[in-house]
Formats: C-alpha cells, structure tokens, sequence
C-alpha cells in the first residue's frame, strides 16, 4: 500500500486514525513529533522553549525527506507540517495526504487537559482555536489529496472512509 500522510490540526486525530490504520491494515507508523522528540532527547514543549520553533520547523522537512524512504506507512504529521511550502512539496512525494478535519469544539475537549502544545497554551477556548484553524484552512486545503471530516465519526468508520477514497483516487 502507498504511504499516507494525515495532516489537520492539533487534536483532529491524526495519531488516534493513524493507530487504527495500523490495527486494521497493518500499516507501519510514524509519529513525526514522537519520533523528533525522541531523537533530540527533549519534549516538543522543551524544543520549542529551548531551540525554537524554526529549529523544529527544520527538524520536520528534514523528516520528511528521510520517510520518503518508507513504504506502506502512515505518517502522523505534525499540525504544522503544511504550513511550509517546502514541507508541503516533499509530504507530498510520500504518498496520499489525508486532511482530517474536526470542529473547534471537539478540538478543544481533544485537547484541553494537555500541555503537550505549545502553541497552544493560553489559547484553549473555541474562539482562539477556530481563529487559528481559520488562519491554517488554505494551507491545508492546498496540501490534501483528500479531506475527510470526523466529527461524529469513529476511528474505525473515518478508516474505512480513507482507505474507500484511496482505492477511488
Ligand atoms: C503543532 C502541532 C503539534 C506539534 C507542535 C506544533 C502545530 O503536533 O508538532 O506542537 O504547529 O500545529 P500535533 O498536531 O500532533 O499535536
């Protein structure tokens, strides 16, 4: 199977879907944040803080680039991935990009209680969340192949949904 790479904003579950990909096809996983945070030693609130957010901007491409490698793999991007043109041009030579999207209000119960987030922090209300997903909707428009809304919708019928419209593509 060719690689998907889900994208969409914190919270819109792209870790939870790319994990029920896995149980249901037996696709391989690759958590971008997870996997940079455990190559630098640091937490993703603890690289923001101490290198910055470019330096983890950086640390993303470079990411993609080396998954293009992969195959047969779910990559659960970062809720920024899409915003750097160059990161939308080399996601895109791994396969299908997968927008998942979720309203501000099931964002917010998704990620209330974490502090996971820096860009987050101080922002947890609907009003901020939908400001900044409006601020994000062209540049994830612009990098889907397919978009897929989750509201209402279990892992396993969002699954189905992406795994359907990829056989149609
Ligand atoms: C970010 C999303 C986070 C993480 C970082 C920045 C963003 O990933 O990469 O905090 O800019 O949207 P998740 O979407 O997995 O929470």
């Amino acid at each position: 199977m060719k690689n998907i790479a889900l994208i969409g904003f914190m919270g819109a579950g792209k870790s939870t879907i790319a994990e029920a990909l896995h149980q249901k096809y037996g696709m391989q996983v690759v958590e971008m944040d997870a996997l940079i945070a455990k190559r630098e030693g640091m937490s993703i609130p603890e690289i923001f803080a101490q290198k910055g957010e470019p330096y983890f901007r950086d640390l993303e491409t470079a990411l993609l680039v080396e998954l293009q490698e992969q195959e047969n793999t779910v990559i659960s991007c970062g809720g920024g991935v899409p915003m750097r043109e160059r990161n939308v041009e080399e996601m895109r030579k791994n396969g299908t990009v997968v927008w998942l999207q979720a309203s501000a209000e099931t964002i917010l119960n998704r990620v209330k209680h974490s502090h996971e987030r820096p860009l987050l922090e101080g922002k947890k209300n609907v009003e901020a969340i939908a400001g900044m997903l409006e601020g994000r909707r062209e540049k994830y428009e612009a990098a889907a192949d397919l978009v897929i809304r989750t509201d209402g919708k279990d892992a396993e019928q969002i699954c189905e949904e992406i795994i359907s419209q990829i056989g149609q593509e």
